[in-house]
């Protein structure tokens, strides 16, 4: 039996998300069995940035969720990621636990190359925002080989699988879950697939996520798109130096540095003045 986790963002039942996510795993395999987690249900906490889990050995300080979302996620064959679209972006929880990335990578090695779907669901057809290319980049981010990647659209709970063509896209990202992953699209990154570009000049692009260049170049038939060089940002050598080594360094660095960095920051401290809300139990008990 292959063992399939389903992370689910939506905290409402049987919505669009993890009916997609059923119908993903129902077609990945009839050898498969999918387990699901509402990543709502751990409880993560915001990392604090205290780099505590950068010295080998050590975990995260923060006393939640997280450890046991790693053995779950080492225990999977694939995974699916799945979050609706709130405000132009993925749900909130998502980037709670992307955010940990730090505590994360130190699983690069079990993580690696672990299929994975994206499933992203929104309520209008362009009012997707970002959501997509964040998912994407989170999953990359932790390692995962993702198979493919798809925004279904729908307001009402079910009706994102109820549109056209949602139920063949779904078993196409099911049988890619093992198998061969797709191509990038039309107008996304070919190296990261996010559709989020920056134009620093009339004549180039870069891939807002991964930094992937092109080149802009007019022809008879219109504008063609030449990719140039890629940072090669979620290679496995790239993500483990970045934090394994340099952000090891810059550890190092801050303890050499912490006199001359305290009188800079000195500058700032006193004459506060932090506001609080208050303490109200009715709210603490909601
Ligand atoms: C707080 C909130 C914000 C939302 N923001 C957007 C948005 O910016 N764009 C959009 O297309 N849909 C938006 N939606 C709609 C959801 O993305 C849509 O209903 C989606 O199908 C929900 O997925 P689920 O059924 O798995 O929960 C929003 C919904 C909520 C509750």
């Amino acid at each position: 039996m292959r063992k399939i986790l389903g992370l689910i963002a939506s905290q409402r039942k049987l919505a669009n998300g993890e009916i997609l996510t059923k119908e993903v795993a129902g077609a990945a395999g009839d050898d498969c069995q999918l387990e699901l987690i509402r990543l709502t249900d751990l409880k993560l906490e915001p990392c604090r940035g205290c780099y505590a889990c950068l010295v080998p050995g050590k975990q995260c300080p923060l006393n939640d969720g997280l450890y046991y979302l790693v053995e779950k996620i080492k225990a999977a064959d694939a995974i699916i990621i799945s979050a609706p679209c709130y405000a132009l972006g993925p749900a909130a929880i998502t980037k709670l636990f992307g955010d940990r990335i730090i505590a994360l990578a130190q699983f690069i090695d079990e993580f690696w190359n672990k299929p994975c779907v994206v499933i992203a669901t929104s309520g209008i057809d362009g009012w997707e925002g970002y959501t997509l290319s964040a998912l994407n980049a989170t999953a990359r981010f932790l390692g995962f080989d993702l198979k493919d990647c798809h925004m279904f659209i729908g307001a009402l709970p079910g009706e994102g699988i109820s549109k056209a063509g949602a139920l063949a896209r779904a078993g196409e990202m099911g049988r890619a879950l093992f198998g061969q992953a797709r191509q990038a699209g039309a107008g996304e990154c070919p190296t990261c697939w996010s559709d989020i570009w920056k134009f620093p000049e009339p004549s180039t692009a870069i891939c807002a996520i991964c930094g992937q260049t092109a080149s802009l170049v007019a022809g008879e038939e219109g504008i063609k798109w030449v990719y140039g060089d890629s940072r090669r940002m979620f290679d496995k050598e790239h993500l483990t130096e970045h934090f394994q080594g340099w952000l090891r360094g810059k550890v190092q660095e801050f303890l050499a540095r912490r006199n001359e960095l305290t009188i800079v920051r000195g500058r700032y401290k006193g004459n506060d003045t932090w506001l609080l809300p208050p303490r109200d139990e009715t709210i603490d008990q909601a």
